[in-house]
């Protein structure tokens, strides 16, 4: 079977095509970050009107690079939220028609089901159930992945979201943005223990986190010292310092607590090279093993879509989903909770 996975959510979009027997044959992605750089976050409209500009041609340059017809496609999977309104339309506008005009079935997939699912995409990938560590710049969650849909929430961010938090230091510290990649370069020149800044929520008992307070920290470090470059350095390796120690030590408790062995991670913070060593080190002493999507399938992208859309599918029973689409929805806000087929209480009870 050859799905076609569309991805709209934010401010990128990601085309795959992926066939179910022999995996991805090709995916494409164009990023509207450089666009939304200038005005320092993302601007919904400008990301709808890019999503309308690009959805097309790389739907094309997807098949051609596959050496693959529309005709041949049988099923389309695109992102139905959570996300922006008007960028999740786009892709849910554009999947339907294809679906209508191709008498081929059309699924509405999660986005953070897509994320917990992109480990699949590489090789060697983890067997069920794993925990996934979602952080990304809107979210921050330990989840426990028993099967296809059967997702627990085991904790997440009370406040701001892990690539928030960095994105929002970044820029207090003057650098561009989405700013984790480059806080994370700079702290390389940072000076080990110059600085050591609080870890929120460490030693709070749950598997939930807090960052917001970790910035009003930098904010009255900055408002302290003069702002050299060492200086600049030093704060950012503070800063990464307390987030990844607080990312690692919940996700081993994760662990622990639901005695499995394997930890996914998932969104762009965990392109973070001290996360990635760190939580490394920390899981193999606890026996258990850490698995990256590749960077291309951590940040948002096409084929986590293609790739959920084609295993719900296949675990479809109610066939009436396999119609052709003749109207859609989004869900700008969609709990991944309400999606599961797992008894969540028995899980968190154990
Ligand atoms: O998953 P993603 O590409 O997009 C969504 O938010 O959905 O994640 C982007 C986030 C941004 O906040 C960005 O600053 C952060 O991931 N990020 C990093 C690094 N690379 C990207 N944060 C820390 N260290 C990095 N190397
Ligand atoms: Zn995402």
């Amino acid at each position: 079977m050859l799905v076609l996975g569309i991805e709209t959510s934010c401010d990128e979009t990601g085309i795959a095509l992926l066939d179910t027997k022999h995996g991805l044959l090709s995916h494409t992605l164009h990023s509207q970050v450089a666009m939304h750089s200038e005005y320092g976050g993302v601007v919904p409209e400008l990301a709808s009107r890019d999503h309308i500009r690009y959805i097309l041609p790389l739907i094309q340059q997807t098949l051609l690079s596959a050496n693959r017809t529309l005709s041949q496609i049988n099923a389309i999977a695109y992102t139905q939220g959570p996300g922006l309104a008007g960028a999740l339309l786009v892709g849910a506008s554009v999947g339907a028609a294809l679906s209508f005009a191709l008498n081929i079935p059309a699924i509405g997939i999660h986005h953070l089901e897509g994320h917990l699912l992109s480990p699949l995409l590489s090789k060697p990938a983890p067997d069920f159930p794993f925990i996934a560590l979602l952080v990304s710049g809107g979210h921050t969650q330990l989840m426990q992945v028993s099967a296809v849909g059967q997702y627990v929430l085991l904790g997440e961010t009370v406040d701001d979201a892990a690539g928030e938090a960095f994105d929002k230091t970044a820029k207090l510290l003057g650098l561009g943005y989405p700013g984790g990649a480059a806080l994370s370069k700079l702290a390389y020149q940072g000076q080990p223990g110059r600085f050591k800044l609080p870890r929120p929520m460490l030693n709070s008992k749950d598997l939930n986190f807090s960052f917001s307070g970790l910035k009003t920290a930098v904010l009255t470090l900055i408002n302290k010292h003069e702002l050299t470059s060492q200086t600049r350095a030093d704060i950012a390796l503070a800063f990464q310092d307390a987030i990844v120690e607080v990312l690692v030590e919940k996700s081993l408790t994760a662990l622990s607590q639901t005695s499995i062995k394997q930890l996914i991670v998932a969104g762009g913070v965990g392109a973070n090279n001290q996360l990635r060593d760190n939580l490394s080190t920390k899981a193999k002493l606890a026996g258990a093993t850490v698995f990256y999507p590749e960077l291309e399938f951590c940040t948002d992208n096409g084929a986590m879509i293609a790739l959920a859309g084609a295993l719900r599918l296949s675990i479809q029973e109610n066939h009436t989903l396999l119609q052709p689409a003749r109207s859609f929805t989004i869900q700008p806000r969609w709990n991944l909770a309400a999606l599961s087929t797992i008894d969540h209480d028995s899980i968190l009870k154990r």
